[in-house]
């Protein structure tokens, strides 16, 4: 299958020309070119990447815009989440104005979501919107933040507090380039694509049930069509609900302790998806005990994280660093959360609850107890 764009999953939004096709295939980088060309008109690219994604992909993905009559520049930032931040995009206004940029250059996120979210700013901010492409290249950014418009970047006071809804208007999926992807980072992304069947499509889990070591070592059948499964969960709920109002919001699924032990673990330490996975399983047992969702339902999803290779248990910090780190999430209203919950395997739901709620006195014994089916407390 090398060479062919295999599958197209369409994010269908209101709005003339507003919506846009995800292409994944294997070994299609080399001749993104065409497509950019026809989705964003553009003469000119600037293409911003990290030094282990340019290395590697930006040589070819150029030589394909150059034969598609694309004249593009690369701009390489620094790796790593640090890089998200104002200063950064400062300096990237300039150097934009520097060449010139205008309304007929794309900017083209290649790698992860970093770049994603960055370039995504960027072409959000610049001359108040020019075009933008997303080629991704690492599992999370292809399953997740490559699709749905939401960019942005980091202030000293929170993650993800700056920032805009600027959609793509292509997102070209190259599996070939996750061959290079550390084995940390591919178990930890291919946690959101679980979230995205734990929470609406029981078939998909069931499928990475079957297919986890597979999609592991990166058997291309098995993982193109996951992909795209998750791929195609993501556009819908996008489509529904572009600006999370209602459906959306069952994506945070897991993130509300994932982002509080992300934090209180200083941010590095855990990967993202790694502490999504253990706010997941969180999250499956407090649905448990709160008598929404059947006994065992944690399990299943405990069982999947756990041939992930990822710890299913939150750190062990003390429960008033989980509460406070809770309380400031930007995801709360008033004093209550709307904390996301599943109804069963591929059934989720949203529960106001206190934080105090969220992460009870002593959950384990308690929840332990309750798996026994001893009286609720
Ligand atoms: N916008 C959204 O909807 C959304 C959703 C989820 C996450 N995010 C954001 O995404 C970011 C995390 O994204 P990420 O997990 O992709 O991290 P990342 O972009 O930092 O990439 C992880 C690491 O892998 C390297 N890398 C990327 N592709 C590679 C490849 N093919 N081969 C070898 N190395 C490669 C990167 O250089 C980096 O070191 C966070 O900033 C988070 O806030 C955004
Ligand atoms: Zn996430």
């Amino acid at each position: 299958m090398s060479g062919r764009a295999a599958r197209s999953v369409r994010v269908a939004l209101p709005g003339k020309d507003r919506s846009y096709p995800v292409r994944l295939g294997t070994g299609t980088l080399a001749r993104a070119g065409d497509e950019i060309a026809r989705t964003t008109k553009a003469t000119r690219a600037v293409v911003v990447t990290v030094p282990p994604v340019a290395r590697r992909y930006a040589p070819r993905l150029e030589r394909s815009l150059r034969e598609a009559g694309i004249r593009s520049h690369r701009i390489v930032v620094p790796d790593g989440d640090a890089s998200k931040n104002l200063r950064q995009i400062s300096k990237l206004y300039d150097a934009l104005l520097e060449l010139g940029a205008d309304r007929t250059t794309a900017i083209i996120a290649l790698g992860g979501g970093v770049v994603g979210d960055l370039a995504g700013f960027l072409a959000a901010s610049y001359l108040r919107g020019v075009p933008f492409v997303q080629v991704p290249t690492t599992i999370l950014a292809m399953v997740d933040s490559s699709v749905g418009g939401k960019v942005g970047v980091n202030v000293p006071q929170g993650k993800n507090l700056i920032g805009a809804f600027h959609q793509p208007r292509l997102v070209w999926v190259d599996l070939e380039v996750l061959a290079s992807l550390p084995a940390r980072q591919r178990a930890a992304g291919l946690v959101e694509a679980i979230k995205h069947g734990v929470i609406l499509d029981r078939a998909l889990f069931e499928r990475f049930e079957r297919d986890l070591e597979r999609a592991l070592a990166l058997d291309p059948a098995v993982l193109v069509s996951l992909l795209t499964r998750a791929v195609a969960l993501k556009a819908e709920v996008v489509g529904r609900d572009e600006r999370e109002a209602g459906v959306r919001t069952l994506l945070n699924f897991g993130h509300t302790l994932g982002h509080a032990a992300e934090k209180l673990s200083g941010y590095g330490k855990l990967l993202h998806g790694e502490a999504v996975a253990a706010g997941m399983v969180h999250a499956a047992r407090r649905s448990e005990a709160l008598e929404l969702a059947p006994g065992g339902t944690a399990e299943r999803l405990q069982a999947v994280v756990e041939r992930l290779g990822i710890e299913p248990e939150l750190p062990p910090f003390p429960r008033r660093a989980y509460l406070s780190a809770i309380r400031v999430d930007k995801k709360r209203t008033e004093s209550h959360i709307r904390f996301v919950v599943l109804r069963r395997i591929g059934a989720a739901d949203t529960v106001p609850l206190t934080p105090s709620e969220v992460y009870p006195p002593r959950p384990g014994p308690s929840q332990r107890r309750q798996r026994r089916g001893s009286l609720r407390t």
